[in-house]
Parts: C-alpha cells; sequence; structure tokens
C-alpha cells in the first residue's frame, strides 16, 4: 500500500475489452502471452503496488478466464463495445476518492509511472497525464492529401496511461455521453485542468505484432536487472576414525570414511548454502548458523540447505538454477549423481539443480587423497516478495 497517500486510496481501472485487431491474434490483446505471462498479468503485477482496488474491463464472454488469471482480489467486469463504454462499466464498481485509468495495451508501463500520477494528484491536481515529447512533425492534412497546417512541435505532446483522476472530476466527465480515446479529453471538455507529468518509453501501447517484439526486448533488460548470482565453496579433511559416516550432497556413501567437523561435512551441501546466501547478500554459513544460532550446530546439510532456502525466500528471491562441483578423489560421484541431484533439489524445494565432480590431477589436498571440498554457484531471481 503506498504511503504518500495516507488518507486517500486509489482504485485502478484498466480497460481491457478490446478484441486487439490490429495486432491480428486469434485471442484478446490482453490474454496474448509476453514471455512468462499474458499482457493483462504483466499489466496488473505492475500496478498492484499503488493500487487498494483494480478492476478490469474483459472483453464479453471472458470474464471467468480473466479471474482464473488474475485471482480473486482482482474485480472482473464486463467490458463495452468502446473503450469508454469498457472504463464506465468498470467506474460504476470503484470505491476510491483517486482513479486510475491504465490500459491493459500499456502492460509495461513501470509501478514508478503510477507513482508519479498519484504524487501529483496527492499534491493537489484534479487530473495528472503521463507525457512525452513528440519526435516527428505533425501536421493536419486535407482529403486531398494536401497540408493544411504544420503544428509546433515543441507544445505537442504524445499521451500514455495510467491517466489520474480525483473520482468526482472522472465521474463528472463520464457522466456526458461522449466517447474519447483518452479519459483527460472528457475532462478537458469540463474546463478542468489537466496536469502532465514525465512519461516513460516503456508505457508504449502494444498496438502491431512489432510491439509484442519490442515488449520482449524491453523485459529482458528487466529481466537481467533482477537476477543475483553467488559463489560458495567448502572443504573438509577425510577422517581418521575408519567409523566416521561420509555424507555427501545429501546422500550416505556407506562404503566411505568420512570427513572432520563438527557437522555431518557435506561440502556439497554447504558449498550450495553460501552461494543462496551470497547471492541473497544474507551473509554466509558462519553468520547464519553459527555460534549465534546454536540449534543448528550438527544439523544435517539437507536440513541446512532448507533452512537457508527460507530465509533466501524470506528476503523476497527465488532459485532459478544451483550448479555444484565436488572436487576430491573419491567418492566417485557418477554412479550416484542422479540420486545425489534429486536429494540436493528435494531439500530446495525441487530446484533445478546440477552436479559435476572432478579430481586434481595428484595436486593438492584432494589431489592428495586428504579430503574433498566443493564449489557451488547459483542464480536467483528477484520475486520482491519479502515475507
Ligand atoms: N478497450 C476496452 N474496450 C473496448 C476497446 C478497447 O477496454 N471496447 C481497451 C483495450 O483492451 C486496450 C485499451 O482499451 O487495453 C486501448 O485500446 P487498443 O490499444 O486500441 O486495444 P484494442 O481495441 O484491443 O486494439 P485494436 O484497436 O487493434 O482492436
Ligand atoms: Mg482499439
Amino acid at each position: 500500500m503506498r504511503s504518500l497517500l495516507p488518507n486517500h486510496s486509489v482504485t485502478v481501472i484498466i480497460p481491457a475489452g478490446g478484441s486487439g485487431e490490429r495486432l491480428g491474434a486469434s485471442i484478446p490483446k490482453a490474454l496474448v502471452q509476453l514471455a512468462d505471462r499474458t499482457l493483462i498479468e504483466h499489466c496488473v503485477s505492475r500496478i498492484a503496488p499503488i493500487a487498494n482496488q483494480i478492476i478490469v474491463a474483459a472483453p464479453a464472454g471472458y470474464e471467468e478466464k480473466f479471474r482464473s488469471l488474475l485471482g480473486d482480489d482482482i474485480l472482473v467486469v464486463t467490458g463495452g463495445i468502446t473503450r469508454t463504454d469498457s472504463v464506465r462499466a468498470a467506474l460504476s464498481r470503484a470505491t476510491s476518492d483517486y482513479i486510475l485509468v491504465h490500459d491493459a495495451a500499456r502492460s509495461l508501463a513501470s509501478t514508478q509511472l503510477a507513482g508519479r500520477v498519484i504524487d501529483a494528484l496527492a499534491s493537489g491536481e484534479k487530473a495528472v497525464i503521463p507525457v512525452l515529447p513528440v519526435i516527428d512533425t505533425i501536421k493536419n492534412v486535407d482529403h486531398n492529401n494536401f497540408v493544411i497546417t504544420t503544428h509546433d512541435r515543441n507544445a505537442l505532446r504524445a499521451v500514455q496511461t495510467p491517466q489520474g483522476f480525483e473520482a468526482q472530476t472522472l465521474r463528472a466527465a463520464h457522466a456526458t455521453s461522449d466517447d474519447a480515446t483518452d479519459d483527460a479529453g472528457l475532462v478537458e471538455a469540463l474546463n478542468i485542468p489537466v496536469k502532465v507529468v514525465e512519461g516513460e518509453d516503456r508505457a508504449f501501447k502494444i498496438t502491431v505484432p512489432e510491439d509484442l517484439a519490442r515488449a520482449q526486448r524491453a523485459l529482458l533488460g528487466e529481466d537481467t536487472k533482477n537476477i543475483r548470482v553467488g559463489v560458495g565453496t567448502d572443504a573438509h579433511a577425510f577422517s581418521a576414525d575408519v567409523n566416521r559416516p561420509m555424507w555427501l550432497a545429501g546422500l550416505l556413501w556407506s562404503d566411505e570414511i568420512g570427513v572432520d567437523g563438527h557437522s555431518d561435512g557435506d561440502v556439497a551441501a554447504h558449498a550450495i548454502c553460501d552461494a543462496l546466501l551470497s547471492a541473497a547478500q544474507l551473509g554466509d554459513l558462519g553468520s547464519n548458523f553459527g555460534v549465534a544460532e546454536p540449534e543448528w550446530a550438527g544439523a544435517s546439510g539437507a536440513k541446512l540447505l532448507q533452512e537457508t532456502l527460507k530465509r533466501v525466500k524470506a528476503a523476497g528471491y527465488e532459485i532459478n538454477n544451483v550448479s555444484v562441483q565436488i572436487v576430491g578423489n573419491r567418492p566417485k560421484i557418477g554412479p550416484r549423481r542422479a540420486e545425489a541431484i534429486n536429494s540436493l533439489s528435494l531439500a530446495l524445494d525441487g530446484a533445478l539443480v546440477s552436479l559435476s565432480a572432478t579430481t586434481t590431477d595428484g595436486l593438492g589436498f584432494t589431489g592428495e587423497g586428504k579430503g574433498i571440498s566443493a564449489i557451488a554457484s547459483v542464480l536467483l531471481r528477484v520475486t520482491g516478495r519479502i515475507s
């Protein structure tokens, strides 16, 4: 919930009732898939952080499909023949004192853009629209293809959504029977000042097929900003105690002599824990499970993996993949690789895990058979869901 408007609430109306004729898909435009979700889901997930209520106008006949995609928190109404009809259908259900109207087709508009619109409303404006400068010179032409006038480009702006309004201003504007491609046009007709704030490139309207490729490129940039990589290593010496059990990669290796240490000495699990914690900027095994938290002393590798994942998730991340390499002369990993991957993955809620192993040509403590080590790297995705 947005704190800038402590005494106000915000309803976001999303007209998504169009068919998307110019896009040429066989389904309504808002249901077209872009990367991992539909356009309407992109739109809703970006606007949700600033909204107290979201109302989506769906194309007639697609209401249930929208409901199943968007969940119970989103109110889905039946859209109308025109965009204005769709906005009106939603407006009758809006309960907040500020209303944003935001085209589903501007699916990648950022939360910050909506924030700028709300900031201007909070400072007392009745109507606020995001705009961009116009790059091309714009002319009026007649039916015979002759120029009538040329506009002063410096005074022109291209208009985007979300457009923000005081609820009573928007209701008054829509009380007329006029049709408009943007809601601010109806407010202007009432001689109410409409304030402009800076728009953004990524709020462009997905209209023709090439726009989907542009949206895909914009998402790619976003995805790379939302990943975190982490690295971790661990090493232990083989024990002189022949009865010491060997735990490695979450498995008991009953024919092997284990390693020294207070824990089960599972270097693969520990290296992964460290990599996860480092990617999430949560410190390391020592700072998480050391003397300050004695209940973890002696915990198994699998238990530590489970608890580490819990902390990483709580910090707002999810695992993309985990890769771990075991370095040592024994045990031979190959025959039990699938089993080991399974056990590590199970401890990490089914995450994608890969496991490799190597020897070091007789060099170093691993090559001399004195111990075993592991190195892990992980890729996390930012979910932003901090618990
Ligand atoms: N819209 C709506 N109800 C309509 C028509 C349009 O809610 N009867 C919505 C669209 O779903 C879109 C926004 O208004 O989110 C802007 O419209 P546009 O980009 O033109 O979408 P479509 O009308 O679906 O596309 P086209 O004009 O190519 O058919
Ligand atoms: Mg249209």
